[in-house]
């Protein structure tokens, strides 16, 4: 990746996201392992779960003040969201964990985030949003086991670059907003 003259990219790797707290991050992780006995894989990491919102994939950092005052005026209602719903997906192997109603008000903040994406002129992908956390890379399927389900409390959402040090990739979620 590119850098300026003082050693930082150029660019950022980002994506809005719902990020677990604690509790609910180890029942996704629960959930995790419970798929992986039945369809293998590879298990992501606990402190890497998430809910994406919006990927923006690669974003010069020239853009970042006005895709951040852009966001801070989306207001949104707190939430929950239900995940029940395990599934993978044949063309790039993913094993996931969704809700099978996603809640309205899900749908409304990844509009409102999608919309201030936009007024601020940033790119990023515009494909239909298909709530799911993943939790498994690599899986080959098979039978779809029955699963808990996790009640996740939605009280916020950030903004997340996933960077790579000499251990691999990492996500650093580098700014955090507040619903109402
Ligand atoms: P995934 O979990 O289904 O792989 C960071 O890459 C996050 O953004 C991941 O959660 C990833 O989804 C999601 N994402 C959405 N669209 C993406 C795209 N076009 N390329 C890479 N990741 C994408």
């Amino acid at each position: 990746m590119a850098e300026n003259a003082s050693g930082e990219p150029d660019s950022l790797r980002l994506f809005f996201a719902l990020w677990p707290d604690e509790p609910t991050r180890a029942a996704l992780n629960h959930t995790g392992k419970w798929l992986h006995q039945h369809w293998g894989g590879r298990r992501m990491r606990a402190d890497t779960l998430h809910l994406t919102l919006a990927f923006l994939g690669c974003t010069p950092v020239a853009q970042l003040d006005a895709l951040l005052a852009s966001v801070y005026k989306v207001q949104a209602k707190s939430f929950e969201i239900i995940l029940d719903q395990p599934g993978y997906w044949r063309h790039n192997h993913i094993g996931w964990f969704g809700p099978s109603q996603p809640p309205t008000q899900l749908g409304e903040l990844v509009d409102a985030v999608n919309t201030a994406i936009q007024t601020a002129g940033v790119n990023f992908d515009a494909r239909p949003h298909v709530p799911h956390v993943t939790l498994l890379r690599n899986i080959a399927g098979g039978d779809t086991p029955v699963c808990e389900s996790v009640t996740w409390s939605v009280r916020d959402f950030v903004l997340v670059a996933s960077r790579t040090n000499a251990e691999g990739a990492y996500y650093e979620v580098i700014r955090r907003w507040a619903l109402m």
